[in-house]
């Protein structure tokens, strides 16, 4: 049942009208006792009575919620993070509450992303491990000779496996803050040329050009954090756009923003999954039906360096087809 004192929004003035309250009763019951002639001693005794009465009625959901926070509080650090307390009240207990089962909530989230986070790992490692694995017990038992093709398929999986390890230390180190950024003001072009030199020693079949408008445009940030950036998204394009196409890499100045677009052919990112493919370890069934490229780990920690950066980073479908990966960095003051 609600408290009437409920919709108050301070417990200074709810304890304040519960003693009033309480002092007009005992008054009033004295008055009564007097004209009607009772003993002292039993007027106050009535009195005391109804006042306690009274503020145990109207006091009534003021407390409680903390005792149930207390209880709750107690399940939360023995590792139930279902727990969740309820209050009516407007005042700063309800607003505990409210505070207490939000952190709740929060705290329920990044188990859940903790847990999730230890699956997708674990299920990474593995594959590649069993591979090896079962190779080696082939070799071992004399079933296949160690070729340099058997050794070659080994050494790549070995590679995934070193690529994911070094992609989750460099997320982890991003995430606790612990790789500073080391900025400079350097030409766009320079990041981009570069970029594109890399990737197209990796894939030779594939077009890469380069425009920079203005030619001498100027970037702000870590060198090497911002090349990351981009030949993460152009190894993306180079691997889903189809043979013979092109990757365009592109980087303009606009409203004190620096803008680098990388531009594919590809089949494109499906729109449901447009902001999804930046959250660890996502891959679009498209990725995973294929079996190339990585583990979905490249976008999240492109995210993670824009955003140092005070950037943004988002992806596009183009139409008809195809895919627009779009950093936005703040221009150099
Ligand atoms: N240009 C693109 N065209 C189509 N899909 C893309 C493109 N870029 C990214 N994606 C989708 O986004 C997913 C995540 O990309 P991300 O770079 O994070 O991971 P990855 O390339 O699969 O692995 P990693 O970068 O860790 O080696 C890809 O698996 C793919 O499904
Ligand atoms: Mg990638």
């Amino acid at each position: 049942m609600a408290n009437p004192l409920d919709e108050l929004s301070s417990i200074k003035v709810k304890l304040s009208i519960v003693i009033v309250a309480a002092v007009v009763v005992t008054l009033a019951v004295n008055e009564i006792g007097l004209a009607l002639n009772f003993r002292a001693g039993f007027r106050a005794g009535v009195a005391a009575i109804i006042a306690l009465g009274m503020v145990q009625l109207m006091a009534r959901g003021m407390t409680s919620p903390l005792r149930k926070m207390e209880t709750a509080a107690t399940q939360l650090a023995n590792g139930d993070l279902s727990v969740r307390v309820s209050s009516h009240s407007a005042d700063e207990v309800g607003r505990l509450a409210t505070a207490f089962n939000h952190m709740a909530d929060e705290l329920y989230e990044l188990d859940r992303q903790r847990r999730d986070l230890v699956a997708n790992v674990s299920h990474e490692l593995r594959t590649p491990i069993s591979a090896l694995r079962a190779t080696l017990e082939n070799v071992v038992d004399g079933v296949v000779e160690p070729d340099p093709a058997l050794l070659r398929t080994m050494l790549a999986q070995i590679e995934r496996l070193q690529r994911l390890v070094s992609q989750l230390l460099d997320l982890s180190r991003l995430e606790s803050g612990g790789s500073p950024l080391h900025k400079i003001t350097f030409p766009a072009l320079d990041l981009l040329e570069a970029v594109a030199d890399e990737a197209s020693l990796h894939s030779p079949d594939v077009e890469f050009d380069v425009v920079v408008e203005p030619k001498d445009l100027d970037v702000s940030g870590d060198p090497e954090r911002l090349h990351q950036v981009i030949a993460n998204l152009v190894e993306n394009a180079a691997r889903f756009t189809p043979e013979g196409a092109g990757v365009h890499l592109r980087a303009f100045e606009q409203d004190e923003t620096v803008t680098f677009e990388v531009v594919d052919d590809g089949p494109g990112i499906p729109s449901e999954s447009l902001n999804r493919v930046f959250e660890r370890f996502y891959r679009t069934d498209e990725a995973r039906s294929t079996d190339e490229g990585g583990s979905g780990l490249g976008l999240a920690i492109a995210r993670w360096i824009v955003e140092l950066h005070g950037g943004k980073i988002r992806a596009e479908q183009r139409d008809p087809n195809g895919c627009r990966m779009v950093v936005e960095l703040p221009s150099p003051s």
